[in-house]
């Protein structure tokens, strides 16, 4: 079994916070060098300077040619697509244009610029790892989710279409796929309102972005020949993106 990362290097996108800043430390402590990328420099710089082999990059993985120009040449061994994010929930009939365009921007656009940007290397050396983040709303919609759930099954027709397109290359895919984990997701998508946000999450225990964090690491890590393809990952409290069990 391949123990550790030493001498790789892993790219992670939206490691400024939650799912992505967790990743990064479980890579890290595998031993590989971690490249951070988001928007928020100042999140990247605190989390680089508790790490080893950190490095960081201001990127907005929506801009096509800013995300080509700093990942191109980019000698990579992993890519952890994660930056996205969700903008609001309610009915589509009512649902704001902008708010679309981000989420769409963001987790399908983003995912493709940067794959476009990085696959070609991963697959010229034969070897590395692409993960996906996606979401359980990439399996089962929930009211409300519209276009948030929209974007996350194209997600998961774009992780299948990698397998046919970049497939059996040395290069392994794996979607990984969690229900609800307690970050700053539901802040941004209540537009910065922390009472919605805790709402969110009352009265169950969500998973933290370390559990899910821990399946990347396991997928990551296993021998070359092994290729963990979907990981679906949920709260216990959690049944389906309907059902949670709270307390009274
Ligand atoms: N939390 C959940 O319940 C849950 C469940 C299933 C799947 N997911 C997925 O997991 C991923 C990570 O979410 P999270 O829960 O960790 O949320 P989070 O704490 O809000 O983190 C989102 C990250 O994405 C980055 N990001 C957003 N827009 C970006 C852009 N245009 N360019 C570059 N980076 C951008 C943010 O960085 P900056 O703002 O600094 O750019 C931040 O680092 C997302 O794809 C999300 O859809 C989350």
């Amino acid at each position: 079994m391949q123990a550790t990362l030493s001498g790789k290097t892993a790219l992670i996108t939206g490691a400024s916070s939650g799912i992505g800043a967790a990743t990064a430390r479980a890579l890290s402590q595998l031993g590989a060098s971690v490249i951070l990328a988001a928007r928020r420099t100042d999140r990247l710089e605190a989390l680089a300077a508790s790490l080893d082999r950190a490095s960081t990059l201001a990127l907005d993985v929506r801009d096509a040619a800013a995300v080509r120009g700093a990942l191109e040449s980019l000698d990579l061994d992993l890519v952890v697509c994660n930056a996205g994010l969700g903008v609001g929930v309610g009915p589509l009939q009512e649902g704001a244009p902008e708010a679309w365009d981000r989420m769409i921007d963001t987790n399908v656009k983003g995912v493709l610029h940067t794959l476009r940007a990085t696959l070609p290397g991963l697959l010229r050396k034969g070897a590395g790892d692409v993960v996906l983040l996606g979401s359980v709303a990439g399996r089962q919609v929930y009211p409300g989710g519209n276009v948030y759930n929209a974007t996350k099954h194209a997600v998961r027709a774009i992780y299948e279409a990698l397998r046919l397109d970049a497939g059996s290359r040395g290069v392994r895919f794996t979607t990984v796929d969690p229900g609800m984990v307690e970050t700053e997701f539901s802040v941004v998508r209540f537009g910065g309102d922390q009472a919605a946000a805790d709402k969110v999450y009352a009265g169950m225990r969500p998973l933290d972005p370390e559990d899910v964090a821990d399946a990347i690491a396991y997928a990551v890590t296993r021998p070359a020949h092994v290729n963990i393809g979907e990981l679906v990952i949920w709260p216990t409290d959690q049944s389906s993106t309907r059902d949670v069990r709270r307390d009274a």
